[in-house]
């Protein structure tokens, strides 16, 4: 299915009988989801109310949104008012969420997995995604996950579990990774796959913007309150720029090699962040040099930095008969960030082929950890060896009581 989605094929490892027992239950599952299709959101922020207004586009007929959770009550209230009061009335009209519906804290998106939601969208920081999507798919709904998968390897390896549970019991993933569901992209990189540039012989991927909004800490409010509001700029909280915006070009690498790289080796450093709490532990900015098992090399490079700097966010592939960005031998189409919910409701309605990107958003965020934990350490990183790693830099427990210290920020070599 052009790498937009993951076949049975691509999933690889799934035996013949298990992969029966998962057409059966995708059967089963698209036939009970002919009627209306409930939605619920968890993390109602500015991608949050997007991806619902995304997904009740006129395009997908019988979709409802009826729940919301978020940890903070602002937040949730901000959209629902947005999508109550949405121009299209194919927004504001099915948006049919009642007080009861709507979930507040820490917990809150384990009592929106109580409803009777069919379809959940995880829209929460990155640190948040694992948990959640890990739950979504226990409770048997189907998902969309915002990227990046996750901030750290053990928090990968969940997701890589989830999306293999979802495959077994039918259930579709689609993730925010919206290029795998825009035009340009999947008409290039199929004539890619097809030989259009060549052999491909090296890589370069970029996303060097400036950096993203900030929040000041306001009174009153708790060390976790204001890291998840301002959560950008902890290591713990996104990952890093790397991880959280450069995963969709190291996404579209990924997908033009049909694999992942097998090693890193990286470096970077904050040039220019002063140690503030608001900017956090983070750098702001990685170089990699990554290599995949055929030996071809893949030049990576992420930032943030402030204005006057200039800007470059895209991918380059050479060829040894061209050179493409990706997107010039292709035709622009519907908004990819619609595009996705339309196929994901045509995945679950069995209308449309079964989407699963479940593995291929965790290899990606994958890509973007191990180049950030080679430019930490100052050390070359293995694949299995970021794989395998017990790196866990999400604290075990989140609690508005406890204290939750910024720093210290990475030193290469000391790790
Ligand atoms: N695909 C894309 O191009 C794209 C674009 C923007 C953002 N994103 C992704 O979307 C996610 C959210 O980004 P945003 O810009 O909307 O941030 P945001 O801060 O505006 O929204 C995040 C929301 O999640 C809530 N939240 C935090 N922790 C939670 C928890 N444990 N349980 C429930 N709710 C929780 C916050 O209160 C907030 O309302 C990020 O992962 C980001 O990378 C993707």
């Amino acid at each position: 299915m052009n790498g937009r989605g993951m076949t049975r094929r691509d999933f690889g490892k799934v035996g013949l009988a298990a992969s029966f027992a998962a057409w059966t239950a995708r059967r089963a599952a698209a036939e009970t989801n002919s009627d209306t299709l409930r939605i619920g959101l968890i993390g109602c922020g500015g991608r949050g109310t997007g991806a619902a207004r995304d997904i009740l586009n006129e395009r997908n007929e019988n979709v409802q949104l009826i729940a919301l959770a978020d940890v903070f009550e602002d937040r949730l209230n901000g959209c629902r008012n947005s999508l109550e009061n949405d121009g299209d009335e194919a927004i504001s009209g099915r948006t049919n969420v009642d007080d009861e519906h709507c979930f507040v804290g820490l917990n809150a998106y384990q009592q929106l997995l109580e409803t009777d939601v069919d379809v959940v969208l995880n829209a929460t920081p990155p640190f948040a995604t694992p948990r959640h999507v890990e739950a979504i798919v226990d409770a048997g709904k189907h998902v969309f996950a915002e990227k990046p998968a996750a901030v750290d390897p053990v928090g990968v390896r969940r997701v890589i579990a989830a999306a293999e549970k979802a495959e077994e019991q039918g259930l579709s993933f689609v993730a925010g990774t919206q290029r795998r569901h825009q035009q340009e992209y999947v008409q290039t990189i199929e004539q890619i796959h097809d030989g259009a540039i060549g052999e491909v012989l090296a890589m370069q991927a970029y996303w060097c913007g400036g950096y993203p909004w900030s929040r000041e800490r306001e009174e009153g409010w708790s060390d976790l309150e204001y890291r998840i509001r301002n959560w950008n700029f902890y290591s713990w909280t996104s990952g890093a720029n790397i991880v959280e915006q450069h995963v969709h070009n190291l996404d579209v690498m990924n997908w033009v090699k049909n694999g992942h790289p097998q090693s890193v080796f990286a470096s970077g450093g904050r040039a220019w962040m002063p140690e503030e709490e608001i900017y956090g532990d983070i750098w702001d900015n990685f170089s990699c040099d990554f290599e995949y098992p055929d030996g071809t090399h893949m030049y990576s490079f992420s930032r943030w930095w402030p204005g006057g700097t200039d800007g470059s966010v895209h991918e380059r592939v050479t060829g040894s008969e061209g050179v493409s960005s990706c997107t010039d031998m292709g035709e622009s189409g519907i908004n990819p960030f619609v595009q996705e919910h339309i196929n994901l409701v045509n995945s679950i309605r069995g209308d449309g082929p079964y989407c699963n990107e479940g593995r291929e958003l965790a290899h990606a965020t994958l890509t973007a950890i191990m180049g950030r934990m080679s430019a930490y350490t100052g050390r070359r990183i293995l694949w299995n060896e970021a794989l395998e790693s017990d790196l866990s830099i999400v604290p075990d427990e989140l609690d508005f009581d406890l204290e939750y210290p910024v720093g210290p920020i990475p030193v290469p070599g000391d790790a």
